[in-house]
Protein backbone atom coordinates (compact mmCIF):
# COMPACT_ATOMS: atom_id res chain seq x y z
CA UNK A 1 0.00 0.00 0.00
CA UNK A 2 1.16 3.20 -1.19
CA UNK A 3 2.46 5.87 2.14
CA UNK A 4 0.43 8.56 0.54
CA UNK A 5 -3.22 6.61 0.18
CA UNK A 6 -5.97 8.26 2.64
CA UNK A 7 -3.20 10.58 4.23
CA UNK A 8 -4.89 13.88 4.79
CA UNK A 9 -2.07 16.65 3.57
CA UNK A 10 -2.53 20.50 3.86
CA UNK A 11 -0.89 22.21 1.10
CA UNK A 12 0.22 25.67 2.07
CA UNK A 13 1.35 27.84 -1.26
CA UNK A 14 2.47 31.11 -0.79
CA UNK A 15 3.33 33.87 -3.01
CA UNK A 16 6.70 32.99 -5.45
CA UNK A 17 7.39 31.83 -8.52
CA UNK A 18 8.32 28.61 -7.43
CA UNK A 19 4.29 28.40 -6.82
CA UNK A 20 3.87 26.59 -10.16
CA UNK A 21 6.01 23.84 -9.83
CA UNK A 22 3.63 22.94 -6.36
CA UNK A 23 0.40 22.17 -9.16
CA UNK A 24 2.14 18.91 -10.10
CA UNK A 25 3.45 18.11 -6.42
CA UNK A 26 -0.48 18.40 -5.92
CA UNK A 27 -1.52 16.40 -8.77
CA UNK A 28 1.15 13.58 -7.87
CA UNK A 29 0.17 13.65 -4.50
CA UNK A 30 -3.96 13.39 -4.87
CA UNK A 31 -2.89 10.49 -8.06
CA UNK A 32 -1.11 8.54 -5.00
CA UNK A 33 -4.18 8.50 -3.00
CA UNK A 34 -4.02 11.57 -0.45
CA UNK A 35 -6.51 13.95 0.48
CA UNK A 36 -4.90 17.24 -0.26
CA UNK A 37 -6.39 20.65 1.09
CA UNK A 38 -4.42 23.82 -0.53
CA UNK A 39 -4.49 27.02 1.47
CA UNK A 40 -3.63 30.10 -0.71
CA UNK A 41 -2.04 33.34 0.79
CA UNK A 42 -3.25 36.33 -1.33
CA UNK A 43 0.49 36.96 -2.92
CA UNK A 44 0.30 33.34 -3.89
CA UNK A 45 -2.92 33.53 -6.45
CA UNK A 46 -0.95 36.37 -8.12
CA UNK A 47 1.48 33.80 -9.46
CA UNK A 48 -1.06 30.57 -10.06
CA UNK A 49 -5.22 30.50 -9.94
CA UNK A 50 -7.11 28.76 -7.06
CA UNK A 51 -8.85 26.75 -9.85
CA UNK A 52 -5.66 25.12 -10.81
CA UNK A 53 -5.83 23.85 -7.55
CA UNK A 54 -9.19 23.16 -7.42
CA UNK A 55 -8.80 21.21 -10.66
CA UNK A 56 -6.00 19.05 -9.70
CA UNK A 57 -7.09 18.27 -6.17
CA UNK A 58 -10.55 18.23 -6.34
CA UNK A 59 -11.28 20.01 -3.20
CA UNK A 60 -11.71 23.82 -2.92
CA UNK A 61 -8.98 25.84 -2.15
CA UNK A 62 -8.52 28.21 0.88
CA UNK A 63 -7.69 31.00 1.56
CA UNK A 64 -9.32 33.62 3.81
CA UNK A 65 -10.13 32.48 7.11
CA UNK A 66 -13.78 34.21 7.35
CA UNK A 67 -15.02 32.59 4.12
CA UNK A 68 -14.67 29.32 4.66
CA UNK A 69 -16.64 26.53 2.97
CA UNK A 70 -19.65 25.97 5.52
CA UNK A 71 -20.41 22.31 5.22
CA UNK A 72 -18.66 22.12 9.25
CA UNK A 73 -15.77 20.13 8.08
CA UNK A 74 -13.23 23.06 8.06
CA UNK A 75 -13.11 25.41 10.79
CA UNK A 76 -10.45 27.32 11.51
CA UNK A 77 -8.41 25.26 13.33
CA UNK A 78 -9.76 21.72 12.14
CA UNK A 79 -7.16 21.61 8.94
CA UNK A 80 -4.61 21.24 11.22
CA UNK A 81 -5.81 19.08 13.79
CA UNK A 82 -6.82 16.43 11.34
CA UNK A 83 -4.15 16.61 8.66
CA UNK A 84 -1.50 14.23 8.77
CA UNK A 85 0.92 16.51 7.50
CA UNK A 86 1.44 19.92 6.61
CA UNK A 87 3.24 21.01 4.23
CA UNK A 88 4.16 25.02 2.96
CA UNK A 89 5.95 24.91 0.00
CA UNK A 90 7.16 27.55 -1.76
CA UNK A 91 7.66 29.27 1.48
CA UNK A 92 8.57 32.67 1.41
CA UNK A 93 11.14 34.47 3.81
CA UNK A 94 7.81 36.46 5.04
CA UNK A 95 5.68 33.09 5.86
CA UNK A 96 8.78 31.65 7.52
CA UNK A 97 8.89 34.82 9.60
CA UNK A 98 5.58 34.96 10.34
CA UNK A 99 5.77 30.84 11.42
CA UNK A 100 8.70 31.18 13.65
CA UNK A 101 6.95 33.98 15.41
CA UNK A 102 3.97 31.82 16.41
CA UNK A 103 1.66 34.62 14.70
CA UNK A 104 -1.82 33.27 13.62
CA UNK A 105 -3.05 36.15 11.59
CA UNK A 106 -4.32 33.75 8.40
CA UNK A 107 -5.66 30.65 7.64
CA UNK A 108 -2.22 29.14 7.17
CA UNK A 109 -0.26 30.39 10.01
CA UNK A 110 -3.54 29.06 12.15
CA UNK A 111 -3.72 25.79 10.73
CA UNK A 112 0.60 25.71 11.42
CA UNK A 113 0.20 26.72 14.82
CA UNK A 114 -3.14 24.36 15.64
CA UNK A 115 -1.38 21.21 14.17
CA UNK A 116 0.50 18.69 15.83
CA UNK A 117 1.62 16.31 12.69
CA UNK A 118 4.86 17.01 11.16
CA UNK A 119 5.71 20.46 9.53
CA UNK A 120 8.04 20.63 6.39
CA UNK A 121 8.66 23.66 4.30
CA UNK A 122 10.53 24.21 1.33
CA UNK A 123 11.81 28.08 0.60
CA UNK A 124 11.85 29.53 -2.08
CA UNK A 125 13.50 32.96 -2.38
CA UNK A 126 16.36 35.01 -3.65
CA UNK A 127 19.60 33.80 -2.51
CA UNK A 128 20.38 37.09 -0.76
CA UNK A 129 16.91 37.05 1.23
CA UNK A 130 17.70 33.37 2.25
CA UNK A 131 21.17 33.92 3.78
CA UNK A 132 19.78 36.65 5.72
CA UNK A 133 20.52 36.80 9.26
CA UNK A 134 17.05 37.01 9.99
CA UNK A 135 16.44 34.11 7.79
CA UNK A 136 19.21 32.11 9.19
CA UNK A 137 17.77 32.29 12.93
CA UNK A 138 14.21 31.79 11.42
CA UNK A 139 15.14 28.77 9.72
CA UNK A 140 17.12 27.65 12.64
CA UNK A 141 14.36 28.32 15.16
CA UNK A 142 11.81 26.58 12.98
CA UNK A 143 14.46 23.20 13.15
CA UNK A 144 14.91 23.11 16.23
CA UNK A 145 11.25 23.21 16.97
CA UNK A 146 11.06 19.98 14.99
CA UNK A 147 10.14 21.24 11.81
CA UNK A 148 11.37 20.13 8.66
CA UNK A 149 12.42 22.96 6.55
CA UNK A 150 14.36 21.36 2.98
CA UNK A 151 17.42 23.19 1.86
CA UNK A 152 16.80 24.86 -1.50
CA UNK A 153 19.04 24.20 -4.56
CA UNK A 154 21.98 26.19 -5.70
CA UNK A 155 21.44 27.43 -8.92
CA UNK A 156 19.76 30.26 -11.36
CA UNK A 157 16.62 31.89 -9.91
CA UNK A 158 13.76 32.98 -12.23
CA UNK A 159 15.19 36.81 -12.42
CA UNK A 160 18.28 35.14 -13.57
CA UNK A 161 20.23 35.11 -10.02
CA UNK A 162 22.12 32.73 -9.25
CA UNK A 163 22.70 31.38 -5.73
CA UNK A 164 20.92 29.35 -3.28
CA UNK A 165 17.32 29.73 -2.91
CA UNK A 166 15.24 27.88 -5.52
CA UNK A 167 12.82 25.35 -4.48
CA UNK A 168 13.36 21.69 -5.57
CA UNK A 169 11.43 19.76 -7.89
CA UNK A 170 8.00 18.28 -7.11
CA UNK A 171 9.63 14.66 -7.02
CA UNK A 172 12.16 15.61 -4.24
CA UNK A 173 9.35 17.64 -2.46
CA UNK A 174 7.13 13.94 -2.34
CA UNK A 175 10.13 11.80 -1.42
CA UNK A 176 10.55 14.54 1.79
CA UNK A 177 6.93 14.12 2.25
CA UNK A 178 6.75 10.41 2.23
CA UNK A 179 9.91 10.34 4.43
CA UNK A 180 8.14 12.19 6.94
CA UNK A 181 5.24 10.68 7.28
CA UNK A 182 7.29 6.90 7.29
CA UNK A 183 9.08 8.69 10.09
CA UNK A 184 5.95 9.10 12.11
CA UNK A 185 3.16 6.46 11.22
CA UNK A 186 5.80 3.62 9.39
CA UNK A 187 6.96 0.22 10.71
CA UNK A 188 10.64 1.30 10.33
CA UNK A 189 10.77 4.49 12.04
CA UNK A 190 14.11 4.56 14.16
CA UNK A 191 15.49 1.96 12.00
CA UNK A 192 18.39 1.96 9.83
CA UNK A 193 18.46 0.44 6.89
CA UNK A 194 21.00 -0.11 4.63
CA UNK A 195 20.83 -1.39 0.98
CA UNK A 196 23.08 -2.15 -1.98
CA UNK A 197 22.19 -1.98 -5.49
CA UNK A 198 23.71 -1.88 -9.04
CA UNK A 199 26.78 -4.26 -10.08
CA UNK A 200 30.25 -3.50 -9.42
CA UNK A 201 32.91 -3.14 -12.20
CA UNK A 202 36.10 -3.83 -11.46
CA UNK A 203 38.98 -1.98 -13.36
CA UNK A 204 41.25 -4.13 -16.15
CA UNK A 205 43.06 -0.80 -17.16
CA UNK A 206 41.98 2.76 -16.53
CA UNK A 207 39.03 2.18 -19.18
CA UNK A 208 37.90 -0.90 -19.25
CA UNK A 209 36.40 -3.08 -16.69
CA UNK A 210 34.74 -6.55 -15.73
CA UNK A 211 30.83 -5.63 -14.72
CA UNK A 212 27.63 -7.05 -14.81
CA UNK A 213 24.29 -6.53 -16.45
CA UNK A 214 22.75 -5.17 -12.75
CA UNK A 215 20.72 -2.30 -13.44
CA UNK A 216 20.45 -0.72 -9.70
CA UNK A 217 16.57 -0.38 -10.54
CA UNK A 218 15.32 -3.52 -7.56
CA UNK A 219 17.78 -1.73 -4.92
CA UNK A 220 17.15 1.86 -5.75
CA UNK A 221 13.16 0.73 -5.75
CA UNK A 222 14.19 -1.23 -2.70
CA UNK A 223 15.72 2.14 -0.64
CA UNK A 224 12.86 4.22 -1.77
CA UNK A 225 10.49 1.34 -0.07
CA UNK A 226 12.05 1.56 3.13
CA UNK A 227 12.44 5.25 3.21
CA UNK A 228 8.65 5.09 3.11
CA UNK A 229 8.34 2.89 5.85
CA UNK A 230 10.19 5.30 7.82
CA UNK A 231 13.84 4.17 7.60
CA UNK A 232 17.04 5.85 7.95
CA UNK A 233 18.19 4.60 4.48
CA UNK A 234 22.27 4.53 3.01
CA UNK A 235 22.04 3.15 -0.27
CA UNK A 236 25.54 1.73 -1.01
CA UNK A 237 25.48 1.85 -5.15
CA UNK A 238 27.21 0.51 -7.74
CA UNK A 239 27.64 2.72 -11.04
CA UNK A 240 24.12 2.90 -12.87
CA UNK A 241 22.20 5.20 -15.04
CA UNK A 242 19.27 5.74 -12.25
CA UNK A 243 18.54 8.88 -10.27
CA UNK A 244 18.81 8.16 -7.49
CA UNK A 245 15.63 8.25 -5.04
CA UNK A 246 15.78 11.56 -2.65
CA UNK A 247 15.61 11.66 0.98
CA UNK A 248 18.12 8.59 0.81
CA UNK A 249 22.05 8.77 1.52
CA UNK A 250 23.57 7.99 -1.52
CA UNK A 251 27.15 6.31 -1.53
CA UNK A 252 28.16 5.77 -4.96
CA UNK A 253 31.18 2.83 -5.21
CA UNK A 254 32.95 1.02 -8.39
CA UNK A 255 34.63 -1.70 -7.07
CA UNK A 256 33.75 -4.72 -4.47
CA UNK A 257 36.12 -3.57 -2.06
CA UNK A 258 35.42 -0.30 -2.23
CA UNK A 259 31.83 -1.75 -1.55
CA UNK A 260 33.46 -4.02 1.32
CA UNK A 261 34.80 -1.02 3.25
CA UNK A 262 32.12 1.55 2.69
CA UNK A 263 29.80 -1.48 4.09
CA UNK A 264 32.38 -2.24 7.40
CA UNK A 265 31.13 1.33 8.39
CA UNK A 266 27.70 1.69 7.20
CA UNK A 267 26.27 -1.70 9.11
CA UNK A 268 27.85 0.03 12.33
CA UNK A 269 24.31 0.94 13.23
CA UNK A 270 22.23 -0.82 10.77
CA UNK A 271 19.52 -2.59 11.75
CA UNK A 272 18.73 -4.45 8.28
CA UNK A 273 21.12 -5.13 5.39
CA UNK A 274 19.78 -5.57 2.28
CA UNK A 275 22.90 -6.63 -0.19
CA UNK A 276 21.02 -6.51 -3.50
CA UNK A 277 23.98 -5.59 -5.58
CA UNK A 278 25.20 -8.01 -7.69
CA UNK A 279 29.19 -7.86 -7.06
CA UNK A 280 31.65 -9.38 -9.18
CA UNK A 281 33.10 -12.75 -7.60
CA UNK A 282 36.46 -11.91 -9.56
CA UNK A 283 38.56 -8.87 -10.35
CA UNK A 284 41.67 -8.73 -12.01
CA UNK A 285 44.40 -9.44 -9.88
CA UNK A 286 46.07 -6.44 -11.24
CA UNK A 287 44.77 -3.27 -13.03
CA UNK A 288 47.57 -1.81 -15.55
CA UNK A 289 48.02 1.95 -14.83
CA UNK A 290 47.80 2.83 -19.08
CA UNK A 291 45.48 1.76 -21.20
CA UNK A 292 46.63 -2.04 -22.43
CA UNK A 293 47.83 -2.11 -26.34
CA UNK A 294 46.89 -4.52 -28.97
CA UNK A 295 50.17 -6.17 -30.32
CA UNK A 296 49.79 -7.94 -33.64
CA UNK A 297 47.14 -11.07 -33.23
CA UNK A 298 48.75 -11.70 -29.75
CA UNK A 299 45.46 -12.74 -27.32
CA UNK A 300 45.57 -11.44 -24.11
CA UNK A 301 45.00 -13.41 -20.32
CA UNK A 302 43.82 -12.30 -17.79
CA UNK A 303 44.59 -13.13 -14.17
CA UNK A 304 41.61 -13.18 -12.03
CA UNK A 305 41.38 -13.75 -8.38
CA UNK A 306 38.33 -13.77 -6.23
CA UNK A 307 36.86 -10.76 -4.24
CA UNK A 308 35.80 -11.21 -0.95
CA UNK A 309 32.38 -12.49 0.44
CA UNK A 310 31.05 -9.08 1.31
CA UNK A 311 27.85 -9.95 3.35
CA UNK A 312 29.77 -13.48 4.39
CA UNK A 313 32.17 -11.17 6.38
CA UNK A 314 30.00 -8.86 7.58
CA UNK A 315 27.53 -11.22 8.72
CA UNK A 316 29.92 -12.46 12.15
CA UNK A 317 30.40 -8.64 12.88
CA UNK A 318 27.35 -8.00 14.78
CA UNK A 319 23.83 -8.68 14.85
CA UNK A 320 21.62 -7.48 12.44
CA UNK A 321 19.38 -8.61 10.00
CA UNK A 322 20.79 -9.74 7.03
CA UNK A 323 19.36 -10.03 3.67
CA UNK A 324 20.87 -11.73 0.45
CA UNK A 325 20.05 -12.32 -3.18
CA UNK A 326 20.51 -14.99 -5.04
CA UNK A 327 20.32 -14.73 -8.96
CA UNK A 328 20.45 -18.12 -10.31
CA UNK A 329 20.39 -19.69 -14.12
CA UNK A 330 20.20 -23.20 -12.85
CA UNK A 331 18.85 -25.41 -9.57
CA UNK A 332 17.49 -22.07 -7.94
CA UNK A 333 16.68 -23.15 -4.33
CA UNK A 334 19.17 -25.48 -3.67
CA UNK A 335 21.73 -22.91 -4.48
CA UNK A 336 20.03 -20.53 -2.91
CA UNK A 337 19.45 -22.36 0.13
CA UNK A 338 23.33 -22.91 -0.28
CA UNK A 339 23.96 -19.49 0.36
CA UNK A 340 21.69 -18.94 2.98
CA UNK A 341 23.34 -21.03 5.09
CA UNK A 342 26.76 -20.26 3.86
CA UNK A 343 27.02 -16.95 4.11
CA UNK A 344 24.90 -16.94 7.41
CA UNK A 345 21.87 -15.10 6.39
CA UNK A 346 18.45 -14.24 7.66
CA UNK A 347 16.78 -14.66 4.45
CA UNK A 348 17.65 -15.01 0.99
CA UNK A 349 15.85 -13.89 -2.13
CA UNK A 350 16.11 -16.02 -4.99
CA UNK A 351 15.42 -14.62 -9.03
CA UNK A 352 16.41 -16.38 -12.21
CA UNK A 353 19.06 -14.28 -13.63
CA UNK A 354 18.31 -14.60 -17.39
CA UNK A 355 15.54 -12.85 -17.09
CA UNK A 356 15.30 -10.67 -14.56
CA UNK A 357 18.53 -8.91 -14.51
CA UNK A 358 18.48 -5.32 -16.20
CA UNK A 359 14.71 -6.44 -17.31
CA UNK A 360 11.95 -4.16 -15.99
CA UNK A 361 9.92 -7.44 -14.55
CA UNK A 362 10.85 -9.80 -11.86
CA UNK A 363 9.40 -12.99 -10.11
CA UNK A 364 11.00 -13.56 -6.59
CA UNK A 365 11.72 -16.70 -4.22
CA UNK A 366 12.13 -16.06 -0.48
CA UNK A 367 13.86 -18.83 1.66
CA UNK A 368 14.53 -18.21 5.49
CA UNK A 369 14.40 -20.79 8.00
CA UNK A 370 10.62 -20.93 7.95
CA UNK A 371 10.52 -21.55 4.75
CA UNK A 372 9.59 -20.99 0.86
CA UNK A 373 7.38 -18.20 -0.23
CA UNK A 374 7.01 -16.64 -3.64
CA UNK A 375 5.56 -13.56 -5.54
CA UNK A 376 4.91 -13.48 -9.21
CA UNK A 377 6.82 -11.65 -11.75
CA UNK A 378 5.76 -8.21 -11.86
CA UNK A 379 7.37 -4.39 -12.57
CA UNK A 380 10.34 -4.12 -9.76
CA UNK A 381 8.62 -1.14 -8.46
CA UNK A 382 6.21 -3.24 -7.15
CA UNK A 383 7.96 -6.32 -6.56
CA UNK A 384 10.19 -4.14 -4.42
CA UNK A 385 7.44 -2.80 -2.52
CA UNK A 386 6.35 -6.35 -1.72
CA UNK A 387 9.62 -7.64 -1.03
CA UNK A 388 10.19 -4.94 1.27
CA UNK A 389 6.87 -5.86 3.67
CA UNK A 390 7.79 -9.46 3.43
CA UNK A 391 11.27 -7.90 4.72
CA UNK A 392 9.55 -6.43 7.38
CA UNK A 393 7.28 -9.11 8.94
CA UNK A 394 10.25 -11.05 9.22
CA UNK A 395 12.32 -8.67 10.94
CA UNK A 396 9.42 -7.82 13.23
CA UNK A 397 9.52 -11.69 13.98
CA UNK A 398 13.05 -11.85 14.24
CA UNK A 399 13.49 -8.63 16.45
CA UNK A 400 10.91 -9.79 19.23
O1 LIG B 1 27.26 -13.85 -6.13
P1 LIG B 1 26.38 -14.63 -5.20
O2 LIG B 1 25.29 -15.34 -5.90
O3 LIG B 1 27.16 -15.50 -4.25
O4 LIG B 1 25.64 -13.53 -4.31
C1 LIG B 1 24.76 -13.89 -3.28
C2 LIG B 1 24.63 -12.75 -2.29
O5 LIG B 1 25.92 -12.45 -1.74
C3 LIG B 1 24.11 -11.44 -2.86
O6 LIG B 1 23.30 -10.86 -1.85
C4 LIG B 1 25.36 -10.64 -3.11
O7 LIG B 1 25.11 -9.26 -3.01
C5 LIG B 1 26.29 -11.11 -2.00
N1 LIG B 1 27.70 -11.10 -2.37
C6 LIG B 1 28.62 -10.53 -1.51
N2 LIG B 1 29.95 -10.51 -1.83
C7 LIG B 1 30.40 -11.09 -2.97
C8 LIG B 1 29.48 -11.69 -3.85
C9 LIG B 1 28.14 -11.67 -3.53
O8 LIG B 1 28.22 -10.01 -0.47
N3 LIG B 1 31.69 -11.07 -3.24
Amino acid sequence: MDVLSGKKIVLGVCGSIAAYKVAQLARDLTLAGAQVDVIMTEAATRFVGAATFQALTGRPVLGDMWALPEDGVVGHVALGAQADIVVVAPATANRIAKIAAGMSDDLMTTTILATRAPVLLAPAMNPQMYAAPATVANVSTLRARGYTVIEPDDGRMAEHVVGKGRMPEPPVLEAEIRALLGRTHGPLSGRHVVITAGGTQEPIDPVRYIGNRSSGQMGYALAARARDLGARVTLVSGPTALTPPAAVALVRVETALQMQAVLVEAVGDADILIMNAAVADFRPAESSDQKIKKSGDAGLTLHLVPNPDIIGGLAERREFFKVGFAAETNDLLANAQGKLERKGLDLIVANDAVSSIGQPEIALTLIDRGGVASLPRQPKATAAASLLDEIVARFERWHA
